[in-house]
């Protein structure tokens, strides 16, 4: 008999986990797959909603995989430069990123909204290197605390989290994060204006509740968010989703270069970043 399946009790923020899982999961059943995420692919069969209302979402599913990719890379290099050194995923959702880099020596801390982590901790186990924080990163505190799990270099990563903030919570959350983990690197994605408004017509968060709500004109400006926050960086998930043509839907395959040539700004309006928050004290 099959086990019965995990409701799911999430705020409407929270609910947006669904989409980068179920996209990891895709992904693994794929022999072309960017990524493999078995983890996904077990919780995703575990979870009592209906996948298949995003079976439209072909473009969305590649990028949130071409974007965990990205990242993936990036913590890949930071362990490998300090093996021993400590990888903050804040908004963690239900990623598996520890499970797929692990090293056997690092510290792995993964904060979410207690909804989240309430789910999460019925999938992934904590550890004596692994912590599970309940908490938004809305409050300074949270962020002051993470200092004392730390230990070595930190990378913090946040990866589809800040764009659910307001303005003044995402310079709170730079500011936060730069007076407790100085000289920290911090992974964050970021849209421009233009993708706000356009965000009813994207394929996969029309079917969810939760909107977009920050943006930046560029990714540079967060160096205004707190002193010695420098964009080290950039990287355009328009060319990294056009990297893999064949696996987006026929319009887009032909829209995408007719845009970007009319309008080359398309290539920036979605832009996954490298900061380091000033230099280490
Ligand atoms: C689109 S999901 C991304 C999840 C995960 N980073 C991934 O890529 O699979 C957004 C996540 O950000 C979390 N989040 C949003 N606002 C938050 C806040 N104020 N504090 C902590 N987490 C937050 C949500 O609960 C959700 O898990």
């Amino acid at each position: 008999m099959n086990a019965p399946r995990i409701p799911i009790a999430l705020g409407a923020v929270a609910r947006t986990l669904l989409v980068p899982l179920w996209a990891r999961a895709e992904e693994t059943r794929r022999a072309d797959g960017v990524l493999r995420d078995p983890h996904a692919d077990a919780i995703v069969r575990a979870l009592d909603f209906d996948f298949a209302l995003l079976r439209e979402a072909q473009a969305s599913q590649l990028g949130c995989c071409v974007r965990a990719a990205l990242v993936d890379g990036w913590v890949r290099d930071f362990l490998t430069a300090h093996p021993a050194g400590t990888v903050i995923e804040l908004g963690v959702g239900l990623n598996s990123r520890s499970e797929r880099l692990d090293n056997g020596t690092a510290r792995w801390i993964e904060l979410d909204l207690p909804d989240v982590t309430a789910l999460r901790a019925r999938f992934f186990a904590p550890h004596e290197r692994r912590t599970l924080v309940a908490a938004s990163i809305t409050d300074r505190a949270s962020l002051d605390a993470l200092r004392a799990h730390a230990a070595g270099p930190c990378m913090v990563v946040s990866e589809g989290v800040l764009v659910y903030l307001d303005a003044p919570s995402v310079r709170g959350v730079f500011e936060g994060l730069r007076a407790a983990l100085p000289g920290a690197s911090f992974v964050f994605d970021a849209m421009t204006p233009p993708v706000l408004r356009f965000q009813g017509a994207h394929d996969a968060m029309r079917h969810f509740e939760a909107r977009f709500t920050w943006s930046v004109s560029h990714p540079r400006d967060v160096e205004r968010f707190a002193d010695g926050v420098s964009l080290e960086r950039t990287h355009s998930f328009y060319d990294l989703l056009y990297a893999h043509p064949h696996r987006l839907p026929r319009w887009m395959r032909a829209a995408g270069p007719v845009v970007s040539r009319a309008w080359p700004a398309v290539r920036g309006c979605y832009t996954i970043n490298l900061a380091r928050l000033g230099p280490a004290r």
